[in-house]
């Protein structure tokens, strides 16, 4: 008979890959603890997510091959996650050092839904267990704040190190210009309010540790984003489009910019992409469909999925609920957190392989 060995199971469970990485949990320093006691042995597997949605079958996985191995009579595995923070991050300046990404969310065009998106991808990640930020980079038309039920008129304070501490919502730390302006804004930010302002905001807020900090940009292609691109070091970036041809073109546009500035695209998300009646849960293509996915693989960049038409989003941001928190249940919520689980997965991509550049 064989004993059993900490390196033999390790070996063992070199055939467990994770799907995205493309690359087996050992070598990608997954396996954190083998433990042996008797013929009970102990895996702690630590992924680069708490919102990955293959964390049951990686489980499994390993509980398999290991109690395949001869003398093991009992398996248990721990999951865990620790979120990393990527290369982009690691090497250039301007990101403060708790925040291990910074999601940049955009779309070509306004009106596409892309601060609803933002806010429900926001939560939904934060319901996995990750900390998350939220910064509304819509200068001129922030809405972030009303989508999330802030109190008009709620202020964030200011920390002794003279920096902005952010307002709590569904468990998101969150700053927008709707929160400052006007007229009791700190003096602090009077100056430098309306020049790369979104800059500011990452860099003076006091964001303590974060996962994922979402940034919602104003629609378009224009300085705001330049200067957050530019100045301080993105993980990457999301693009939220809807169906119809106008809004794909200028999608193109968009994964251009951020391309020709180095930020590796996460994926596209379509937004509005059918109506499924609530009655009758017909589903109607009122735009069209498929067109984000026809674009995704045309550039080849990832396709994160898709968010049908209801009633119940509007009514989720006009209110202050998020739908991923007040319909957890509805297709729309559901497909929220797919596409969380998607995103977060390209953000480990990008941390660990460097992603699409
Ligand atoms: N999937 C959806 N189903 C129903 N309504 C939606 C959906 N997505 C967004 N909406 C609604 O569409 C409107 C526009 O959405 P939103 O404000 O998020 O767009 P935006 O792209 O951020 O706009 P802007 O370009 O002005 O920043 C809002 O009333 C929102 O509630
Ligand atoms: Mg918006």
């Amino acid at each position: 008979m064989t004993t059993l060995s900490k390196e033999k199971i390790i070996e063992s469970i070199r055939v467990v890959k994770d799907p995205d990485l493309q690359r087996d949990i050992v070598s990608l320093g997954m396996v954190k603890e083998v433990e042996i006691e008797g013929g009970k042995v102990s895996v702690h597997v630590e992924l680069t997510t708490p919102a990955c949605p293959l964390k049951d079958k990686i489980k499994q996985d390993v509980q398999n091959v290991v109690s395949a191995l001869e003398g093991v009579k009992e398996v248990a595995v721990q999951m865990t996650s620790q979120v990393r923070r990527g290369p982009s991050l690691l090497l250039q300046q301007g990101t403060p050092s708790g925040i291990k990404n910074v999601i940049a969310v955009a779309s070509g065009k306004g009106g596409v839904g892309k601060s609803t998106v933002c806010v429900n991808l926001a939560v939904a990640l934060a319901q996995t267990g990750a900390s998350v930020g939220l910064l509304d980079g819509d200068i001129y038309g922030p809405n972030v704040p009303l989508m999330l039920g802030i109190p008009a008129g709620s202020k964030p304070g200011v920390s002794s190190n003279e920096k902005m501490i952010p307002l709590q919502a569904y468990g998101l730390k969150v700053i927008s210009m709707g929160l400052l302006v006007p007229p009791d804004a700190p003096m602090i930010w009077r100056g430098p309010m309306l020049h790369s302002a979104v800059t500011q905001f990452l860099q003076k807020v006091d964001w303590g540790e974060l996962d994922y900090l979402l940034v919602d940009l104003p629609p378009g292609t224009g300085d705001v984003q330049l200067s957050l691109v530019q100045t301080v070091s993105v993980t990457g970036a999301v693009i939220v489009t809807t169906p119809q041809e106008v809004a794909l073109m200028d999608v193109r546009k968009g994964i251009a910019m951020f391309q020709k500035t180095n930020v590796p695209i996460l994926g596209i998300v379509e937004n509005m992409s059918s109506f499924i009646c609530p009655h009758c849960n017909k589903e109607t293509a009122i735009f069209s469909q498929g067109g984000g996915r026809e674009t995704s693989e045309k550039l080849k960049v990832p396709y994160l999925g898709d968010i049908p038409i209801d009633p119940r989003v509007r009514e989720g941001g006009d209110q202050g609920k998020p739908i991923v928190t007040s319909y957890p249940d509805s297709p729309a919520a559901k497909q929220f957190t797919a596409v969380a689980g998607t995103l977060a997965q390209q953000v480990s991509i990008v941390d660990i392989l460097g992603g699409n550049r």
